[in-house]
Formats: C-alpha cells, sequence, structure tokens
C-alpha cells in the first residue's frame, strides 16, 4: 500500500535548485502502445465533489500525478485522508464535520481547487477558499462561479485575499451561464445536487469530464440530467452515499501522443483512448495528413509523410481545446504552409511561443492570433515549460529538432503526466529526464 507524502510536495520554486531538466534528441518514427491515464481535470473534480457526504470513496484511474497529490493535500486539510491503495484507485475518507476552508498555501499552487467552494458551501452553510489569482495564462476571474452560487442562494464577501461564502440552505433555480465555464459548471452543479428544488443551468460546458462528474455525482445518489449538453437539469436530494468510479480516459494526454506521432511520424496505438472525447481534434489532424482510426482498444493514428498547415481556433467543447492547442501549434511549426491559430478562451496563452521560437520556429503572435509558417526542422535549444500543456507541447516540438533541446522546470509537465518521458521513450524517442 503507498501512501501519498504530503510532506514530499514543495513549492515549484523550491524545485528549481534541484534543477531537473528533460532532453530530447530528434526521434526517427515512434512506433508502439501507450495507456492512457485518468483525466486530470475529471479526477480533480471527483475529488472536491467526495467533499459532499461523509463515507468511503474509491476513485479508479486515478493518474499519480502533482495536481492529484495537491488536491490530496487540500482534502487532507478539510479533514479527509487520501490514499493511493494501488498504482491507479484513490480511498478516499470523509469523515463527515469538515473545515470548510482552502487555504491560500494550495489554491495558489492549483487553480483548480476553487471547485471545493459549492460542494463545501452547499454542504456545511458556509466556505471560506483563498481567491487563485492569475497565472500564466492570464487572468482567473471565478466571477460566473459565483453568480451561479448566488443565484441558489449563497452570499459572498472576499477579504484578506479570501472569499466567504454563507448560506441558509440553498435553493434550486434557473442559472444562465454568460460563457460556458468549464470551472462554474462543475462547482454549481455540486452545489444543486444539494440544494432544495430544481436547478438549472443554461449555456453549461459540454465537455466529457462534465458528464463524468454528473455520472459520479448521480451514482452518489444525484439527480442530474443532460450533463453533456448546454442544458443540465438537477433535483437536489437530501442523501448522498460514499461510492466507487472510475475516471475517464485523458483526452489531453491521449492529444499528447497523438501530436508527437505526427511530428517524428510513426504508428502508435492510444490505449483506452475516447476518439469519441476528440471528434474536433482527430479532424483537424486528419485535414494535417495524418490517418486517425477508432478500434476496439482505443485510438490507432499514424503518419508517413509530411504534415500541411491548416488554420484552426478553440472553442469550448467539442471545439477544440485551448488544451489542444500548444500540441497543434508545435505540429505547425514544422507542417508545409501557413497555419494562422487563434485562442478564444485563454487571453496568455502564446506566452510559450517565445520558446518555440527560440527552437527555430517561425511564429507571429498578434493579440489571440498566431502565425505560424512551417520550418523544414527546429534546432534544439534549451528551453522552459510555463505550463502543464505547453511544456509537453515543446518537448514533442523537440522530437523534429536538431541537434539537444533541454526543456527547464519540467516540474509544471509533471502537474498533469504520468510518464510523459517513458512513454515516449518506449514508443522510440531519444528522451531522458535527468536531475
Ligand atoms: C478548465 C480546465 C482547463 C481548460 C479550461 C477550458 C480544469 C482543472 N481546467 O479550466 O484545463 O483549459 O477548462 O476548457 O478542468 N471565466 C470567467 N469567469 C469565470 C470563469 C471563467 O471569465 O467565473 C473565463 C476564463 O477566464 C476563460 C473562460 O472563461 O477565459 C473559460 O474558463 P473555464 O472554462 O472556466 O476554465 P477552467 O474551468 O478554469
Amino acid at each position: 500500500m503507498k501512501h501519498l507524502c504530503f510532506e514530499g510536495i514543495s513549492t515549484l520554486s523550491e524545485h528549481n535548485w534541484i534543477m531537473d531538466r528533460i532532453l530530447v534528441r530528434p526521434s526517427g518514427p515512434l512506433s508502439g502502445d501507450v495507456t492512457i491515464k485518468g483525466a486530470k481535470n475529471s479526477a480533480l473534480k471527483l475529488m472536491a465533489a467526495c467533499t459532499l457526504t461523509e463515507g468511503t470513496f474509491r476513485l479508479n484511474n486515478v493518474p499519480d500525478i502533482t495536481d492529484v497529490r495537491l488536491m490530496s493535500e487540500l482534502l487532507g486539510s478539510l479533514g479527509m485522508t487520501v490514499e493511493r491503495i494501488s498504482e491507479n484507485t484513490l480511498e478516499i475518507v470523509n469523515p463527515g464535520n469538515l473545515t470548510p476552508e482552502a487555504p491560500y498555501e494550495l489554491v495558489e499552487k492549483m487553480r483548480a481547487s476553487i471547485v471545493v467552494l459549492g460542494p463545501l458551501l452547499a454542504t456545511y452553510g458556509k466556505a471560506k477558499v483563498a481567491l487563485p489569482g492569475g497565472d500564466d495564462f492570464g487572468p482567473r476571474p471565478i466571477d460566473m462561479h459565483l453568480r451561479g452560487l448566488e443565484t441558489l442562494g449563497a452570499k459572498f464577501h472576499s477579504q484578506h485575499g479570501y472569499i466567504e461564502g454563507n448560506c441558509e440552505g440553498l435553493t434550486g433555480a434557473r442559472i444562465v451561464l454568460e460563457f460556458p465555464s468549464v470551472g462554474a459548471t462543475e462547482n454549481v452543479m455540486m452545489a444543486a445536487v444539494r440544494a432544495k428544488g430544481e436547478t438549472t443551468i443554461e449555456n453549461a460546458a459540454r465537455e466529457p469530464e462534465i458528464a463524468d462528474l454528473a455520472t459520479f455525482l448521480n451514482r452518489m445518489g444525484g439527480n442530474v440530467l443532460g450533463a453533456g449538453t448546454s442544458t443540465i437539469v438537477i433535483e437536489g436530494v437530501d442523501e448522498l452515499v460514499a461510492v466507487e468510479h472510475s475516471v475517464i480516459p485523458d483526452r489531453i494526454e491521449a492529444a499528447t501522443y497523438l501530436a508527437a506521432t505526427g511530428i517524428a511520424g510513426g504508428e502508435v496505438n492510444l490505449i483506452g483512448a475516447r476518439p469519441d472525447h476528440m471528434d474536433m481534434l482527430c479532424q483537424k489532424v486528419g485535414e494535417m495528413g495524418m490517418r486517425i482510426s477508432a478500434d476496439p482498444n482505443g485510438l490507432w493514428v499514424m503518419c508517413n509523410k509530411d504534415l500541411q498547415s491548416v488554420d484552426l481556433a478553440t472553442l469550448p467543447y467539442p471545439g477544440i481545446a485551448t488544451d489542444y492547442k500548444p500540441f497543434l501549434v508545435s505540429m505547425l511549426t514544422v507542417a508545409s504552409g501557413v497555419g494562422i491559430v487563434t485562442e478564444n478562451l485563454f487571453s496568455g496563452r502564446f506566452r510559450y511561443v517565445d520558446e518555440l521560437i527560440r527552437m527555430g520556429a517561425d511564429i507571429r503572435t498578434e493579440g489571440h492570433h498566431a502565425v505560424i509558417r512551417g520550418v523544414n526542422r527546429l534546432s534544439g535549444a534549451p528551453v522552459r515549460a510555463h505550463d502543464i500543456r505547453a511544456g509537453a507541447a515543446l518537448v514533442i516540438a523537440a522530437l523534429k529538432a536538431d541537434g539537444e533541446t533541454e526543456i527547464r522546470d519540467p516540474e509544471h509537465i509533471d502537474r498533469g503526466y504520468e510518464g510523459l518521458v517513458e512513454n515516449l521513450s518506449s514508443l522510440g524517442a531519444d528522451i531522458q529526464r535527468l536531475s
């Protein structure tokens, strides 16, 4: 039995002195199988939902990544215990009577912590969560989370860097989100499960992770209909129970290996991937010249010719996810022709392209657009991972960069990937992690 070691989590800056880095040299075609782990963005929300009732939960298919450890630490600070009882399974014990307060030290390391606000408020009538602040993508407001919960009857005030909410029971209501925010949909959904009466969320986010959360809540005894569509209807219930659940596979992790295959060439099986969660991406990389096919084990991907440039824009699901974009940009840097990429979700999500430019990419950014002129090959250089997906995008770009690419600050990548280096190495990439 492997116990989670909370003391072992140090801050990202504390890690810097260790100077971990990933070294990549150009690789020939990739070949083989990769097993896709559970979705980070689902696992974190399911863990937050475990605050809704006491009992012992089991979550299967939970990746062993830093963000899951941070969420475990957060649940621990509320009074719960989290233990990894096998390679992929977490046992989460909620003894009830939690302290509904999420401290800044944890929230600042992981913004997704904000999703404990709705369930804690609904369960305890009060909750105090540190305000998350901005990050490398630019500002990340939570106004829609708060407005949604206010519509259910909560009152908020902020002081000393914390948002504090109170309510005397929540009451179901009709909530129209200004934008299909993933986090706001999840926060409201978890709160509404414990509200009196019916809540309708209009313009809800439709991501597969939302549907996974609804399945989990329903398994607990909740009554959530329509998750995965723009209208979610939740009938509040009096009682919830602790249950066992398996997290859906990580479409963003799958997209990473898919894009790596596009860049390096080759033929790879993404075992466990859900092609039905990745329709637009598969269509787009098909236009770029890759061959993709769903098979009973997951997704088969192949690339045996030069990539062609395409234009693309990120959009809420089922559009092309903003989380895929860094990988697609890496593919476009070595494709024939010119591609225009438009980012519609996060204003700061082009910052990492400066690192690709250091590797010889021809990219010009203007506001939320990037114009990428493909080059034959990139050129290995020392670069820095600024966030999870940008870091992974640099790793896969390096597969087609002459010489050696050194990716610094790989602990950002560890937040969302279990075994990225090992997996790429097993597919034939020339990659290693150095401390
Ligand atoms: C989640 C994902 C993230 C993904 C994003 C969009 C997790 C842990 N993270 O983030 O990987 O990139 O969905 O698919 O699941 N916004 C507001 N006010 C709000 C809430 C959001 O203005 O109250 C804006 C955001 O600034 C952003 C857009 O809405 O521009 C989308 O954000 P949202 O869907 O909420 O993303 P997250 O849930 O934070």
